[in-house]
């Protein structure tokens, strides 16, 4: 069952009802300031960090679902609704939430009277901008009344939901006109502000919610709406919010249309008053007046859509499979640019006021993003690189505004240093600017101790290599990608931390997992030691990472008879193996040895994959493990924890569905390939929304297992390794356009039926037509030819002097 449609053509997920199982979530903003936004306009906004500076309020875990955002109240008689139908929840007469790219618009119909509304972050600046236009569609003049409403944040929203004593004291605000100022703090250390107002005289506005919602009422039944007169109260400590009230009157067929803006303001130290404790303000008005017509909104909306027109139109494809489109031309590279921006702090699952940036996620991101905006990738590379140690491990998350490593968490997760040259790679082979290996990049964020972005990979790959356990296998430390797999743990407290308890490192728990990692990178880091002609050191790494291969295939060591390992435990034993009686298998192993070139001359890779169709697959994607564990394992952590089905303990984590299609390109299996990349695709999982529940225009973390209550139903959406990975597979291994050191190679694998297909790629400033006759083969190039001419291998030969190149491809 669906509860909207596609709409390609505006690059729109068209919601009809708001009674979607899950709120259904957008986000605005691409640079500094945020928004996230339901589909019943629920949600916050931020400026750079969902922590430190909220300015607005947002409960998590509240009832009715998703209460919070920003409203437009319309009062017509004793009726009272919102466009969005939250939080009033009044049955509308007509209601559509269409997201789009970086906006989201809202009709609500209610009695004759119709609202529009259009809302987005402008490209430049740090404010959303929300068009309401209402229509009157009735045979009779309409007095209404429009009331707006915000509730701010104190700024750090973690104090915000804990420090009550303090709180309920230090609200403050300012009122000029139609704008209202929210300034709480800023008498002390803080030099910012924010601001909400309309372009147009108000009736009347209020800032004190007390006043507003009024006593023992709630956003759904406020009050001062219900009388329909606000009351012009000024914040006093307590909770500060923002509340405009317009009385308008509406002739039959007439539309009127305001802007309504919520800015955020930073003023100079010196600069902060205009007078003795009223703050400055001409920077708000300002940006006020760059927003206070509709033309001028229309106008940076356009600039919006033509942004984000230039960065779709760097990879597209053009196939007879419209869902293939849909998502590799427009969801799946928009969800690739939100993780850039949130890694994983900010969602409808991740408060903003947990982790900030990941270590080992914002690396696998940057795959997902790298041709988007490879300057912005460049910054990203050396900011996670800065909080790297000089022993080459690496602070596992890191705050997005200091940009310091997280000593909560510290360091000690086995895969995080591989994952730096992951994106390092990805950088260079879209770029092929080199120069960033030669920045000098900090440790630990202190400049005295900095080294070159190549010193940083080599400390990455030297600590790997140098921390292995007793079968010459990757020491595991707290973890590896798997955070949840937590050997050295044994937590037997309720309340420690599965994380950080335990020491960070054993002598003994390996990962096979990060073998395979280790064989991928290090190939991808001897590749990069060669660019810089470091040949003996290339050659050394390249027996390392062949001294790998041989252990992961052997059966002493990574491989299981019918699959590789996972892991051995803090005591030596088997993890993911055929003797154990729970989790005798698990996907990350399979999906990373294979992608890694691991057993595909054995015979190993084959069967590693078809054991993991035999074992782990269901038809909403292919399960993390199997058997779930169904009692607590202290030797192994938190896996054992959930319930069997959920999460990392036999859930369907979407992150390495990506894997197992991946491996299966590398050994040619086109059918399969594409039927493990249908499973968990939004464009195909849209059919079940009533089941999967979470947003069907993007990825979700996690899809419940075959053992869980709610097999199919899925969890934590956007902000998840899913979207880098499924567009690296789809783009760079299905389709087969890859970027290599040297130049795009075109080399795709897909289904027996696919058809022809074409893709155009924008690449290191050339841009390139590609036609792929497929002849219903799944992979091999028979034919390459550039420009008319015939090409040996699969890789383009690069040549920067040329805008266009043709490029037609023949599999067989
Ligand atoms: C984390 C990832 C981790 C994954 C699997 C996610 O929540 O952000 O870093 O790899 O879970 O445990």
């Amino acid at each position: 069952m669906k509860f909207g449609h596609f709409d390609d053509e505006h690059r729109e997920y068209v919601i009809e009802t708001p009674k979607t199982p899950l709120p259904w979530i957008n986000y605005l903003g691409s640079k500094e300031f945020f928004t996230l936004i339901s589909n019943t306009c629920g949600g916050y906004t931020f400026y750079k960090d969902a922590k430190l500076l909220r300015l607005t309020r947002y409960r998590y875990n509240d009832v009715p679902m998703d209460i919070n955002g920003k409203y437009f109240y319309i009062k017509d008689g004793d009726t009272v609704w919102n466009p969005g139908w939250k939080p009033t929840q009044t049955d509308l007469d007509e209601y559509e939430c269409r997201h789009g790219i970086g906006y989201s618009k809202f009709k609500g119909v209610k009695n004759g009277v119709k609202a529009d509304v259009l809302t987005f972050v402008p490209v430049n600046d740090n404010c959303e901008v929300s068009k309401l236009v209402v229509t009157n569609d009735s045979s009779e003049e309409k007095n209404i009344s429009i009331f707006s409403y915000v509730e701010w944040c104190l700024w750090n929203a973690d104090d915000d939901s804990r420090n009550f004593q303090r709180n309920f004291s230090t609200g403050e605000v300012e009122v000029k006109g139609s704008a209202i100022y929210h300034k709480t703090e800023y008498r002390e250390r803080r030099n910012h502000y924010a601001v909400y107002s309309v372009n147009a005289p108000i009736t009347a506005f209020d800032t004190a919610r007390d006043s507003f919602l009024g006593l023992y009422h709630y956003a759904g039944n406020p009050e001062a709406v219900l009388n329909g007169k606000l009351t012009n109260s000024m914040a006093s400590g307590w909770s500060p919010i923002a509340a405009h009230q317009l009385d308008v009157t509406l002739k039959p067929g007439e539309s009127k249309s305001y802007v309504f803006v919520l800015g955020y303001i930073e003023n100079p130290v010196e600069d902060k008053w205009e007078s003795h404790n009223v703050i400055n303000k001409k920077p708000a008005e300002a940006l006020l007046a760059k927003y206070d017509t509709d033309a001028k909104v229309d106008a940076a909306f356009a600039e919006l859509n033509d942004q984000w027109d230039k960065l779709l139109n760097i990879y597209t494809v053009d196939s007879s499979n419209d869902k293939v489109n849909r998502m590799v031309n427009i969801w799946n590279q928009y969800q690739c640019m939100v993780t850039f921006n949130m890694s994983r702090s900010a969602s409808y699952y991740e408060s903003g006021i947990g982790r900030g940036m990941g270590f080992r996620d914002s690396c696998q991101d940057l795959l997902g993003f790298v041709h988007l905006i490879p300057d912005r990738a460049r910054e990203r590379i050396i900011d996670i690189a800065s909080t790297q140690f000089e022993d080459g491990r690496a602070y596992h998350q890191y705050q997005p505004l200091t940009k310091k490593g997280n000593s909560d968490i510290g360091s000690g997760f086995g895969d995080d240093p591989l994952w730096l040259i992951a994106g390092t790679s990805a950088y260079i082979r879209e770029t092929g600017d080199a120069t960033i290996l030669d920045e000098m990049v900090p440790f630990d964020n202190d400049a005295s101790v900095a080294q070159t972005l190549m010193e940083h990979l080599r400390r990455s790959f030297g600590y790997v290599d140098t921390h292995r356990g007793p079968h010459r296998l990757p020491l595991i430390g707290r973890a590896d990608w798997n955070d949840c797999l937590n050997l050295n743990c044994h937590s037997t407290q309720p309340g420690e931390s599965f994380q950080t308890f335990g020491p960070s490192e054993g002598p003994v728990a390996e990962s096979v997992f990060i073998g395979g990692m280790f064989v991928k990178y290090g190939n991808e880091y001897a590749d990069l030691c060669d660019l810089k002609g470091l040949t003996d050191e290339a050659a050394k790494v390249r027996a390392s990472v062949a001294e790998m291969n041989e252990i992961l295939l052997d059966s002493n060591a990574g491989w299981d008879g019918e699959w590789f390992v996972r892991a051995y435990d803090s005591y030596g034993n088997k993890v993911g193996s055929k003797e154990c009686e729970e989790g005798k298998i698990f996907i990350e192993p399979q999906g990373f040895c294979v992608l890694a070139g691991v057993g595909t001359e054995t015979g190993q890779a084959q069967k590693a994959l078809d054991s993991v169709k035999e074992h782990l697959d269901t038809k909403y994607g292919v399960m993390i493990l199997q058997p779930a564990y169904t009692v607590y394992h202290e030797e192994l952590g938190e896996v054992s924890s959930y319930p069997p089905g959920y999460k990392e303990n036999a859930g369907i984590f979407c992150h390495n569905n990506p894997w197992v299609s991946i491996a299966e390109t590398v050994i040619g299996r086109g059918d399969r390939a594409f039927e493990v990349y249908k499973k968990t695709c939004p464009a195909y999982t849209e059919e079940i929304s009533e089941i999967h529940r979470t947003e069907p225009y993007i990825y979700c973390q996690m899809v419940a297992g075959a053992d869980a209550k709610f097999h199919g139903e899925g969890k934590n959406s956007w902000l998840t390794g899913t979207a880098a990975w499924t567009f690296v597979n789809i783009s760079q291994y299905i389709l087969g356009v890859y970027p290599t050191l040297k130049g795009l190679s075109v080399d795709p694998c897909v289904p027996a039926d696919f058809g022809d297909f074409s893709v155009k790629r924008v690449y290191r400033g050339v841009e390139y037509d590609i036609s792929v006759k497929q002849n219903g083969a799944q992979k091999g190039v028979k034919e390459l030819i550039v420009d008319g001419v015939k090409v040996e291998g699969t890789v383009i030969p690069y040549d920067a002097s040329k805008k266009t190149v043709k490029v037609e491809v023949v599999m067989g």
